[in-house]
């Protein structure tokens, strides 16, 4: 297996509800390693910018509302399979949807406020992380 990176956002639902070492402890419990982090308000630019990939789809205005609406933790997760991973803990994109156990089952609100955002693919887990860290900003 490859040890990978792949970047993970905790959102403004779960930062405000407290919920931060809960959904980081399912991380570490599934192995990933928290190798960066930094809590953030995230600017519109930036919420545009991170998510160019959606801008045609109809919830594409209320997302970056949502993204910038409260505190948000970007991290960097390290692990073997560090991508496929993260989405299993993470639980599918819907909450209705996300098998039991997983972040979005137990914790997520609606489609929207899900809680976690993780990287789809080894690719853009490359982009995703060079968004929000330089390369001395994560420590292995
Ligand atoms: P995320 O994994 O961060 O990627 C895009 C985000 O758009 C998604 O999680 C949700 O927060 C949000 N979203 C809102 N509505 C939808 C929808 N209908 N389909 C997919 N994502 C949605």
């Amino acid at each position: 297996m490859a040890t990978e990176r792949t970047l993970s956002i905790i959102k403004p639902d779960a930062t405000r509800r407290n919920l931060t070492g809960k959904i980081n402890a399912k991380l570490e419990d599934a192995g990933l390693r928290i190798v960066a982090q930094k809590r953030i308000a995230m600017t519109k630019e930036q919420a545009e910018a991170f998510y160019e990939v959606h801008r045609e789809r109809p919830f594409y205005g209320s997302l970056v509302d949502f993204m910038t609406s409260g505190p948000v933790v970007v991290q960097v997760l390290e692990g073997d399979n560090a991508v496929a991973k993260n989405r299993e803990v993470m639980g599918a994109t819907n909450p209705a949807d996300a098998d039991a156990g997983t972040i979005r089952a137990e914790f997520a609100e609606s489609i929207e406020a899900n809680s976690v955002h993780g990287s789809d693919s080894a690719e853009n887990a490359a982009r995703e992380v060079a968004f929000f860290f330089s390369d001395d900003e994560i420590v292995g």
